[in-house]
């Protein structure tokens, strides 16, 4: 897809940013249907945010303890630069009802699990403690009620008789950098 054609997306973080990386590098190739516009954190020490700044995409710290403030600036600025998706890459706030329900395009999130088990924090150690034999991740679009929008997209990963909590994510996030970009091309496919 040339350039100019493409969607413009934002991606929201709040920490190391290796989804954001994967989906930065994938924005870049041809059949990518999205380029980044804007990276907003709410950690202004996010890893995420030295990495967006490098590729000089506009990137801002946010302070969403003052989130109808900030979720109505943010709002106008999408707006005004037309931007039509959102991707919650690792980012761990909550976005108000009103938000979403006035974002005009779509919003999808990454969840470390197979959704709808574990929705909310901790799920490679919930996933271990029921002892399942597999977990893995899942691409939804965001809804008003947490974690439980439309899946567009998930991926099973084997837990190890060995598996900790660190080694299951680690393993599963690797998963994830791949099933951003795909669950991106299904949605506009
Ligand atoms: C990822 O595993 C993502 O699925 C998870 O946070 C990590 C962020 O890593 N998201 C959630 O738990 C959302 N509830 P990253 O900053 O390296 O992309």
């Amino acid at each position: 897809m040339i350039g100019t054609n493409k969607i413009k997306a934002a991606v929201f973080i709040s920490g190391t940013g290796s989804n954001l990386k994967a989906l930065y590098k994938f924005s870049l190739t041809k059949k990518s249907p999205i380029k980044i516009d804007l990276v907003i954190s709410s950690d202004k020490n996010a890893k995420g945010l030295l990495f967006s700044k490098k590729k000089k995409i506009i990137s801002k710290a946010l302070n969403f303890k003052k989130k109808k403030t900030i979720e109505n600036k943010i709002l106008k600025y999408l707006e005004k630069n037309n931007v039509r998706l959102i991707c919650l890459a690792g980012f761990m706030k909550i976005l108000s009802k009103n938000f979403i329900k006035k974002f005009k395009g779509e919003i999808v999130n990454i969840h470390p699990s197979l959704l709808p088990k574990y929705k909310g924090l901790n799920t490679h150690q919930r996933a271990i403690d029921n002892k399942d034999k597999f977990s893995g991740c899942t691409i939804h679009y965001v809804n008003q009620k947490l974690d439980s929008g439309k899946i567009i997209l998930q991926k099973r990963v084997k837990i190890l008789k060995l598996d900790t909590s660190k080694s299951l994510a680690k393993r599963i996030l690797k998963e994830e950098h791949k099933l951003f970009p795909k669950a991106i091309l299904k949605m506009y496919s």
